[in-house]
C-alpha cells in the first residue's frame, strides 16, 4: 500500500512552491501531478524539473487541479486504491498515465495527445462496466515493433508460421518489399497476449494489408492456406531453402556480410560447402555457453581488461540459433582493433579455427551521423567457423568428436558499445523499427554507432541501453522482448 507518509510529508512543503516558478508555463490545461513511489525521490525531483524546464506545470501535491498522473513501476491495483483514497477520480480531462506519455511528452516538447496505451486502467472500474475508456482494444498495439514487447511466448504461432513461409518465399525470389509486409504482419502478430479468436479482432490491429488478412481468414476457416501449402509443395522453394546445392550460398548469407572479393567468397564457398551438414544445424542454448567460455578464455588471456558478451538471439534468450554473436568490450582506445586478429591466432593454435574472414574497423567518426542506413556497420569484426568438442554422444560415422559452428565477434571502440550491443540483439525486425521510428516520429537519426539529434544537430550520449530508449521517448523494452 502507499504509504500516508509519502502525501503528508509533501503537504508540509508549500504546494506551490514550484507551480509556475522560474519557468514559463507554456501548457496552460496541463498539471502533472508524478507519483513519489517506486520512482524515487530523486528521480521524481529530475523528472518534475525537467517538466518545468520544457513549460510544463509540475504540482508536488494531488490536488483537485492535477490533470494528469502519471506513475512508473506500480501496479494498477495499488496505484487505484491509494488515488480514490485521496479523493481522485477519473474523469473525461483526468487523466491517470504510464511514464510512457511523459516520457514521450518530454521528447516531443510538449504534451502529446492521450491514447488508449498510455493509461493505467483502474482494475475495479474495468470489472464494473465496459464504458471505461481503456476497454477499448483499437490502438492499444503499435505499429512499431519497438513499441511492443514481444517475447518468445507466441500465441499466434499458426499464422505467424504461414506468413513467414510467405515472407520467405518472396525473399528467396528477390521480392523484398512485400516480404516485409508479410514479416511486420506476423511480427505484429507475436506480441499479441493471447490467440486470436474471431476475425473480427484483427479489425483494429496495425500492420495488417489485405494479403495478410486473408490468409489469417483462410486459416482461421479451413485451418491451413492453400497458398502456404503450394509454397511447402514447390520444388523451388525446397531447393533454395533445404538444398545441399545450395550449402555455400546459405553460408554465405549467413556470414550477414557481402564481401564481394572474390577470395573472401570462394573461401567461404568452400567453408560453406565443407561444414555444411553441422552448420545448417541449430546451435542450442547449451553449445553457445560453451562456446561462450571458450571465447572469453582466448579474449582474456590476449588482453586480461576486456569482457564478452553473448548478444543476437541468444541474448534475446532463444534456446536455438543459427550462429552465436558476441560483443567485446575493450575499456583502452585501440584495443578494439588489435584483439580479434589475436584472438583468431589463438584459436588457430588451439587447432579449433575451421575458417575465419577477418573485417578490419573502417569507423570513422567523422563520417557520422550515417543518414542512410547501412545493413553492415563499420566496427573490427570477424565472422568464423569454430570446431566445438561434444559433450557426450560422438558422430558415429566418421569417430568425429566436434561439430562446426558458425560465431560471430564483434569489437566496437568502448565510447559506441552501448549502441553496438542494442544493434547487436536486434531482433532485426525490431531494430529495423527502431530506427523508423527514430526518424519518423523523433527526428533523430539511430545506427550501431550512434543516436543523432538532427534539431540540435548534437550526438546523444548513452551509457546504457536504456539511455538509447529514454532519449527516443519509448519505455524500455528488455531483450527478451525485443523478439519481433
Ligand atoms: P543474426 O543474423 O545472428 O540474428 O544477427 P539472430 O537474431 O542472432 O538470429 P539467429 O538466432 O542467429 O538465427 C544478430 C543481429 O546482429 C545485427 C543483425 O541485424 C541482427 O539484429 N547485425 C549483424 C548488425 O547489427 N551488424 C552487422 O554487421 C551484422
Ligand atoms: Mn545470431
Amino acid at each position: 500500500m502507499f504509504p500516508k507518509a509519502l502525501l503528508t510529508r509533501k503537504r508540509r512543503r508549500p504546494e506551490v512552491a514550484f507551480v509556475g516558478g522560474r519557468e514559463e508555463v507554456k501548457f496552460r490545461d496541463v498539471r502533472l501531478f508524478l507519483v513519489e513511489r517506486r520512482m524515487g525521490k530523486s528521480r521524481r525531483n529530475f523528472l518534475s524539473n525537467l517538466a518545468r524546464s520544457k513549460g510544463f506545470c509540475v504540482d508536488d501535491a494531488l490536488s483537485a487541479d492535477v490533470t494528469h498522473v502519471v506513475s512508473e513501476g506500480n501496479a494498477a491495483q495499488e496505484l487505484w486504491s491509494w488515488l480514490e483514497e485521496q479523493g481522485f477520480r477519473e474523469t473525461h480531462d483526468k487523466h491517470v498515465l504510464h511514464i510512457s506519455w511523459f516520457t514521450e511528452s518530454m521528447s516531443a516538447g510538449r504534451p502529446v495527445s492521450v491514447e488508449i496505451r498510455h493509461y493505467i486502467q483502474n482494475p475495479a472500474v474495468d470489472q464494473r462496466s465496459c464504458a471505461h475508456p481503456s476497454a477499448k482494444p483499437e490502438s492499444a498495439v503499435s505499429p512499431y515493433a519497438c513499441q511492443r514487447r514481444t517475447t518468445l511466448d507466441n500465441h499466434n504461432k499458426i499464422f505467424t508460421d504461414a506468413l513467414e513461409v510467405l515472407a520467405e518465399n518472396l525473399e528467396l525470389c528477390g521480392n523484398q518489399g512485400p516480404s516485409l509486409a508479410f514479416r511486420r504482419a506476423a511480427s505484429m502478430l507475436k506480441s499479441l497476449p493471447a490467440a486470436l479468436r474471431r476475425l473480427e479482432e484483427t479489425q483494429h490491429l496495425p500492420c495488417l494489408g489485405e494479403h495478410s488478412r486473408a490468409i489469417i481468414e483462410e486459416i482461421s476457416e479451413c485451418g491451413s492456406s492453400s497458398r502456404v501449402e503450394e509454397i511447402l509443395n514447390d520444388e523451388r522453394y525446397r531447393t533454395m531453402k533445404f538444398s545441399q546445392g545450395n550449402s555455400s550460398h546459405i553460408f554465405f548469407r549467413q556470414c550477414k556480410s557481402l564481401v564481394c572479393h572474390s577470395i573472401s567468397y570462394s573461401s567461404a564457398l568452400v567453408a560453406g560447402f565443407l561444414f555444411y551438414e553441422d552448420i545448417s544445424k541449430p546451435v542450442s542454448r547449451t553449445e553457445a555457453s560453451a562456446l561462450k567460455i571458450i571465447v572469453e578464455e582466448a579474449v582474456i588471456c590476449v588482453n586480461p581488461s576486456a569482457t564478452v558478451s553473448i548478444t543476437g538471439g541468444f541474448r534475446r534468450g532463444k534456446e536455438f540459433g543459427h550462429d552465436v554473436d558476441f560483443i567485446i568490450k575493450t575499456p583502452e582506445a585501440g584495443q578494439e582493433d588489435v584483439i580479434l586478429p589475436a584472438v583468431i591466432k589463438r584459436f588457430k593454435s588451439q587447432n579449433i579455427l575451421l575458417y575465419s574472414d577477418l573485417q578490419e574497423s573502417t569507423f570513422d567518426l567523422r563520417k557520422l551521423p550515417t543518414h542512410c542506413f547501412e545493413a553492415m556497420d563499420h566496427f573490427s569484426k570477424c565472422f568464423l567457423i569454430i570446431k566445438l568438442k561434444r559433450e557426450q554422444e560422438t558422430d558415429a560415422r566418421a569417430g568425429k568428436d566436434w561439430r562446426a559452428v558458425r560465431v560471430d565477434l564483434v569489437a566496437p571502440p568502448l565510447e559506441r558499445f552501448t549502441y553496438a550491443l542494442l544493434g547487436w540483439t536486434g531482433s532485426t525486425l525490431f531494430l529495423r523499427d527502431l530506427r523508423r521510428f527514430a526518424r519518423l516520429e523523433r527526428g533523430k537519426l539511430l545506427d550501431n554507432h550512434a543516436l543523432y539529434d538532427k534539431a540540435t544537430n548534437t550526438f546523444l550520449p548513452a551509457k546504457t541501453e536504456e539511455d538509447i530508449f529514454a532519449h527516443l521517448g519509448l519505455e524500455y523494452i528488455e531483450p527478451w522482448q525485443r523478439n519481433a
